[in-house]
């Protein structure tokens, strides 16, 4: 049946696309030409062998009799250099335009790349004026500029970067995950309970009135559900989309972001808590800075060279507080303690410290959502709760200490009590906002330039 369907399907090929290396076959099926992508191109010893790569026209130039094109696919930053006779007759190349190249990969003369494609078939797929194109050829354009086309801005050298980027970042927190022995969970995101109590919650609208029998939202955090699981594993993580209605137009906000999350089990300290976020920020990080140097090294100049060092600063809270005190003058909210750090704040404190990330640790109680673990100190009440503030940024983590203790839960919460009331265990987590590492990384200042189509209060919505 499978076999039957994959014949049909060769018979579907409209005839016209025959490649044009006399083996008679439809491009798709040639075998006489490899297909390529740019990155695998620009990286092969195969020198003189027949290869095909398909992307969008970066540069054209004109000499003599040859045009130099420089082709992008997406694959990489570097662009591969095709030479083609300007005999081909080529039309429609321009700037932006989508090409389908065979030809000869050849080791180059010149010094800014290894090798070069040596073209002899250029096949215009996909027109482009470049009058109406928004990105002009040799242009650098800001993150500001292409934010304002989010359905093109893939296309710019940067974009391209941080769309790898974000991709490896993502498959270095799975790695690091995996590699110790978390379990991943994939937490709901339909969900009635909300989990931070802060009430930013998007709600679900469903026809049907009766289709769950409770108010039903989009997950402001998997948290909840991840704590169901460190009932049976040790330790587990979840990692996928999470929705809050703040209505921000902060540089660090989106209504729609990404967050890495734990769960572990058997922790008593914050200590242990610190040693996974902090590892996990390192392990990324250096997984980033070793598999995409390229595209790293365009954002490089940007990143602090603390980002590199070992994350060992603590302070308390109420030492926090203290330096912020002191530098009062510099603040547009005032600080005391039980209030709540602004983002000034944080970045303030970051810079104090010598610009590196520091973890800043046992919050006033009342600050905390219910489950933080009280710490039932005196006089000045405190939850063992943990933020890890970084350059540029400030809240990169937010984590705590889970209250296990079921009489000190219990004028708080219903629901939760039943998960202390069977084989509750001391345990704790933390949560890491995925655009807002990406942000710290980098060095990128508005966190909608690290998500692919950003969704944020009064945007508008591709
Ligand atoms: O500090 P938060 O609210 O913590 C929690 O949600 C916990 N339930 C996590 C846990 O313990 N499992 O959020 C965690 C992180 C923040 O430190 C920040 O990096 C990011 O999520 N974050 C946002 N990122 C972008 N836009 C927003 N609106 C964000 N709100 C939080």
């Amino acid at each position: 049946m499978l076999i039957r369907a994959l014949t049909l399907f060769r018979r579907a090929v409209p005839a016209s696309r025959f490649c044009p290396c006399a083996t008679g076959r439809t491009q798709q099926y040639c075998t006489s030409a490899k297909n390529i992508s740019i990155r695998d191109a620009l990286t092969s010893l195969d020198t003189g062998s027949n290869i095909r790569i398909r992307g969008w026209v970066r540069s054209v130039r004109s000499q003599k009799n040859h045009l130099f094109l420089h082709v992008s696919d997406g694959s990489s930053l570097q662009p591969l250099q095709v030479i083609a006779n300007s005999d081909l007759n080529i039309r429609g190349l321009t700037f932006g335009c989508a090409v389908d190249i065979t030809g000869s990969l050849e080791k180059s003369p010149s010094q800014k790349q290894k090798v070069e494609l040596q073209a002899q078939r250029v096949e215009v797929v996909g027109e482009c004026d470049p009058v109406d194109f928004p990105f002009k050829i040799k242009e650098r354009h800001s993150l500001e500029y292409i934010r304002q086309f989010p359905h093109l801005r893939c296309r710019t050298n940067s974009f391209g970067s941080l769309l790898r980027i974000r991709s490896e970042a993502a498959a270095a927190i799975h790695s690091y995950f995996r590699d110790n022995g978390f379990v991943q969970i994939h937490t709901p995101i339909i969900t009635s309970n909300d989990c931070e109590g802060a009430g930013e919650l998007f709600q679900v609208e469903v026809k049907n009135p009766h289709f769950f029998s409770v108010p039903a939202y989009l997950t402001v955090s998997g948290q909840l559900h991840l704590e169901v699981m460190a009932g049976a594993f040790p330790a587990v993580y979840t990692f996928g989309p999470t929705f809050r209605a703040e209505n921000s137009q902060s540089r660090r906000h989106l209504a729609e972001f990404y967050m890495a999350e734990a769960e572990i089990s058997f922790i008593e300290s914050l200590e242990d808590l610190m040693k996974v976020m902090e590892d996990l920020f390192k392990t990324s990080t250096e997984h980033l800075l070793s598999q995409c140097a390229e595209d790293m090294g365009l954002f490089h100049k940007f990143i602090s060279p603390g980002q590199r060092e070992k994350v060992d600063l603590i302070i308390s809270y109420t030492e926090a507080i203290d330096i912020l005190s002191r530098n009062s003058e510099q603040f547009t909210f005032k600080t005391e303690w039980g209030c709540d750090l602004q983002t000034e704040h944080e970045k303030f404190l970051v810079k104090h410290c010598g610009n590196v990330p520091v973890f800043v640790t046992d919050y006033p109680y009342d600050l905390k959502p219910f489950y933080a673990r009280d710490n039932q100190d005196q006089p000045r009440h405190t939850a063992a709760a943990v933020d890890l503030l970084v350059p540029g940024v400030g809240e990169l983590c937010g984590g705590s200490l889970r209250e296990e203790r079921l009489e000190l839960l219990k004028t708080r919460l219903a629901r939760y009590l039943q998960l202390r009331q069977f084989g509750s265990v001391p345990h704790g987590g933390f949560g890491m906002g995925f655009e807002r590492y990406l942000q710290c990384v980098l060095g990128v200042k508005n966190i909608k330039d690290t998500i692919p189509f950003a969704r944020s209060s009064r945007s508008c919505l591709l």
